[in-house]
């Protein structure tokens, strides 16, 4: 007999309420902070202005799109990446749009759903159920509909079931919620060799390549790249760090050379980070270059939506 560890609750870790992916209380004196800096305008307000602009007049998906997201490395921000895209997809271009785990090994995505709005059921349950689903509604209960419009689909908590599911049931899954869904965000397992990935790149029509601008991980995707190629990829270099400023630059030029360029820099948050653990993710609380960051994101999926 197993036994599986009781998974921690939210306000063990969070005893004190979060707001805006910040533990509440602060005294006045800092909330008042907070305003001031919010009225300041800049150019960095111009261009979020642009942002917006260029996002909402794309003319969005002519038909059902697979965006798959994924990275040789663990820990870069697949998941996040996964979340961020679909959800500004979601809001801002009203794309119907869903994000599944297709991790084999207990994936977090369905996790950065509040508590609450998590449902029971996973991606295996909805295998087994798909035949008799004709609905929206009747797909409802397997479903977390997430603050942001993003509809998310869980990966089974039984990590042996997960490993049985073979390339194909995805194949199946994907075809069955490409008839409901505009745009299904795969967010990959770790590795791109595994048939899985595979798959996902195979059938994507756009791919998100997740680094971060550390040189040994971005020689780790760097050397993935042959097992991956597919035309409309955007390299994410997520978790960037002001001190990286110049590795960036470079890391840019050499994936240039290597035929990618589009590339997207994700500063590393810890407002964010906060923001997903406790379900309370507020794309217009965060910091500019953040928000700069994550709409810029969500510009190059939706500029690549066929
Ligand atoms: N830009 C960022 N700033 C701060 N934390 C981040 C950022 N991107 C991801 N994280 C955090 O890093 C951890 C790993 O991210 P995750 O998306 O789960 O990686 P992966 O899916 O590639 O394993 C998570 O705790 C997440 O909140
Ligand atoms: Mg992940």
């Amino acid at each position: 007999m197993s036994f599986a560890a009781r998974p921690l609750k939210r306000r063990e870790l969070y005893p004190r309420a979060v707001v805006d992916g910040r533990p509440l209380p602060d005294g006045a004196p800092a909330r008042w902070g907070r305003r001031a800096g919010r009225l300041l305008t800049s150019a960095g307000e111009r261009e979020e202005a642009e942002l917006e602009r260029a996002i909402r007049s794309q003319p969005g998906a002519g038909r059902p799109n697979t965006l798959a997201v994924i990275s040789p490395k663990g820990g870069v921000g697949k998941t996040t990446v996964s979340f961020l895209v679909g959800s500004l997809l979601a809001t801002h271009l009203q794309t119907w749009t869903i994000a599944v785990d297709t991790n084999p090994d207990y994936g977090t995505l369905g996790d950065l759903a509040p508590e609450g709005l998590r449902p029971t059921r996973s991606l295996a349950d909805l295998l087994d159920d798909m035949d008799h689903i004709r609905t929206a509604a009747h797909l409802r209960p397997y479903i977390a509909r997430l603050p942001t419009g993003l509809h998310v689909l869980r990966a089974p908590c039984d990590a042996e079931l997960t490993a049985s599911l073979s390339a194909q049931r995805y194949g199946e899954l994907l075809a069955f919620l490409s008839t409901f869904y505009e745009l299904v965000v795969l967010d990959c397992g770790t590795g791109v060799g595994r048939p899985l990935a595979r798959f996902a790149v195979e059938r994507a029509d756009q791919v998100m390549l997740v680094s971060t601008a550390e040189l040994l991980t971005a020689n780790v995707v760097l050397s993935a790249l042959n097992q991956l190629r597919h035309d409309r990829t955007t390299l994410v270099l997520n978790r960037a760090h002001p001190a990286l400023r110049d590795n960036v630059h470079a890391l840019e030029n050499r994936f240039r050379r290597e035929r990618l360029h589009r590339s997207i820099t994700v500063p590393d948050d810890p407002q964010l980070a906060t923001m997903l653990d406790t379900g309370t993710y507020a794309l217009e609380a965060l910091a500019r270059p953040t928000r700069l960051a994550i709409k810029r994101l969500g510009l190059a999926a939706a500029d690549q939506l066929v």
